[in-house]
């Protein structure tokens, strides 16, 4: 992959290009943010690090959205974080003006890319910028599943003394209070994670997945968290850029999957070179089939507020 513009040169968006470029997952990122000069400096930081960690992907920073130009994906980051004691939907009316910008954005500059959500509210400014393209599924993902799965997996590597590299986790739905972690599905290295953890402290575990975003909020006070949401959207951004058909839970619009239409959810996806492969279905069982149509209703909610404001 040549090109990542990533949108937001705040914290996410800083520590997202830091690891593209670290990895060298693409040969150029350029940042844009409309805060005059930061974009630039924060560019110039992370390109300063290029002798330590060896690499030689190419760093800049823009105000100007024709920077855009060429990338082959838009990592969008831009907006406002919520603060302590906001839901991720408390800062939906400010975002959604903020992506309705971007994506026109992307649509005069980068009209063949592929888009990277991560702004919140993930799920529901994913379908927006679904619906403002009019692009393919396809080419139009949110990140919240892979966060919120690595989240689960360094809970379980606390509780038992694993190493974290052995624990898989998948975490379905609404990137919200309502999120579907799906212990069943939960292992190390293939053993089912039921076998070393009982059934209160995995649901104890569940419920702290769910919370793990107001955690971070709570501790770190005056900053959401950025270090593992970065690592989770160039995580996607990897998959798309090696064509690696990786299994990841992204943020995708459904078209009958569960049992859902026209709504943007986390579900397990394979990504390649073209985004969206395949969306996998997992056979839920009942009770988890419930969880997901809860959370499925409570996205619901917002895209409607969404698109009938006040
Ligand atoms: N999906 C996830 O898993 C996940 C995880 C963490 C954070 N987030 C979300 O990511 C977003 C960014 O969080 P952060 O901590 O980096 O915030 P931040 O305040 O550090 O950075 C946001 C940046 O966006 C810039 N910005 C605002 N409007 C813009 C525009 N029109 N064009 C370009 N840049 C613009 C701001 O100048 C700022 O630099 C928030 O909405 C946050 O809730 C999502």
């Amino acid at each position: 992959m040549q090109k990542v513009a990533v949108v937001g040169a705040g914290r996410v968006g800083e520590t997202t290009a830091q690891i593209l470029a670290e990895q060298e997952i693409c040969r150029e990122v350029v940042l844009i943010d409309i805060r005059e000069d930061v974009p630039q400096g924060v560019a110039l930081d992370i390109f300063q690090s290029a002798p330590f960690f060896e690499f030689d992907t190419r760093v800049s920073g823009s105000n100007d959205p024709a920077a855009l130009q060429g990338a082959d994906v838009v990592v969008v980051t831009a907006g406002v974080p919520r603060k302590p004691g906001m839901s991720r939907s408390d800062v939906l009316d400010t975002n959604v003006q903020v992506i309705d910008a971007i994506v026109g954005d992307v649509l005069k500059y980068a009209p063949d890319a592929i888009i990277v959500m991560v702004t919140n509210p993930v799920d529901v400014l994913t379908y927006r910028a679904w619906q403002l393209t009019g692009w393919p599924r396809e080419r139009v993902l949110g990140q919240a599943g892979v966060l919120d799965a690595s989240r689960m997996a360094a809970f379980i590597a606390l509780e038992t003394g694993f190493s974290a590299l052995d624990i898989t986790t998948i975490v379905l739905g609404g990137h919200g209070d309502s999120m579907v972690p799906v212990p069943r599905f939960c292992t190390v290295n293939g053993i089912p994670v039921s076998h070393f953890i009982g059934p209160k402290r995995l649901a104890e575990i569940v419920q702290r997945t769910r919370d793990g975003g107001a955690e971070i909020l709570a501790l770190r006070k005056n900053s959401s968290a950025y270090d593992a949401p970065g690592a989770s959207v160039a995580a996607m951004v990897d998959a798309i850029s090696h064509n690696r058909n990786r299994l990841l839970p992204c943020v995708a619009i459904l078209q009958g999957e569960y049992g859902e239409d026209d709504v943007a959810m986390g579900v397990p996806c394979l990504l390649g070179e073209r985004g969206l492969v395949q969306v996998i279905d997992l056979g839920l069982n009942d009770e988890e089939m419930a969880m997901f149509r809860k959370s499925a209703a409570s996205v619901r909610v917002d895209i409607q507020r969404m698109k009938s404001p006040g």
